[in-house]
């Protein structure tokens, strides 16, 4: 595992969105595994701004989210594929058609979540995927004690993840109960899996990742298996590490990798 430890969020997704335009100007029809939520944004923004300013070419790219609400219509706004349209498909060149986000309407669930692992095959697997946290070591919405196996299918969120979720909406019936994820196994499939995570009530999660036992309790902690995890996280999210100079844990100043 390459681990970079940052001084905070803005250095955080500097370094991530380096990673992800070397990536693309490396390999122009790159497949790219975006996920969503609140740490990828800074990352989102700097490879708008990238589009933008030094021409970042997104127009042959592929694409695969990593989860989305069941019951929830793209248009939606607590949607993931309104989250990708609004924080960064809408403000690149990415090509509609390449884009895949798993569908929250799909009348027929389990069809569904064959056919994205079949169009993840296809398009001859993930070379990078992007990846969050949870505070309690959920990578996408594969929480603790999902099989570390799993593929794409259809998961219960927790009572915690529907109560935390029941603010963003205005009609209670709205609040999904369901989600369909990549599961543990597609994600180990990726070529290479970047990992970012800020804020201090990551840290045991990220501890837990990088020196617990593989555990399904633990998602993330499948990381330890996989041919090429790239974590980068900010201080903060590492401040309960035990090795970080020792065992292969390498921590470069901003910018650099080890
Ligand atoms: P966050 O979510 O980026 O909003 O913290 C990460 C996750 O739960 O995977």
């Amino acid at each position: 595992m390459l681990v970079e430890i940052l001084d905070d969020y803005e250095a955080m997704s500097n370094r991530a969105a380096e990673v992800v335009i070397d990536q693309i100007r490396r390999k122009p029809d790159s497949t790219i595994g975006f996920a969503t939520g609140s740490t990828p944004k800074g990352l989102y923004d700097r490879l708008i701004e990238a589009h933008k300013t030094r021409g970042l070419d997104f127009s042959k790219l592929t694409t695969f989210n990593l989860d989305e609400y069941v019951g929830l219509p793209p248009s939606h706004d607590q949607s993931y594929a309104h989250y990708m349209w609004t924080n960064l498909f809408d403000h690149v060149n990415v090509d509609p058609s390449k884009i895949h986000i798993p569908h929250g309407m799909a009348d027929d669930i389990d069809e569904h979540c064959r056919w994205y692992e079949r169009r993840i095959e296809e398009a001859g697997g993930i070379d990078l995927q992007i990846l969050g946290i949870g505070a309690n070591g959920h990578i996408a919405f594969n929480e603790p004690g999902s099989s570390l196996g799993s593929r794409t299918r259809i998961k219960t969120l927790t009572s915690k993840t529907v109560e935390d979720n029941a603010r963003f909406f205005d009609d209670p019936e709205m609040v999904p109960e369901y989600a369909l994820t990549m599961g543990v196994g597609t994600i180990m499939e990726a070529e290479e899996v970047l990992l970012l995570a800020n804020v201090t009530n990551k840290a045991p999660a990220i501890q837990k990742t990088l020196e617990g036992p593989i555990t399904a309790m633990v998602p993330a902690s499948m990381m330890q298996l996989h041919r090429f995890a790239h974590l980068v996280i900010d201080e903060t999210a590492a401040s309960e590490l035990e090795y970080t100079h020792h065992h292969g844990i390498a921590e470069v100043p901003d910018g650099q990798r080890s």
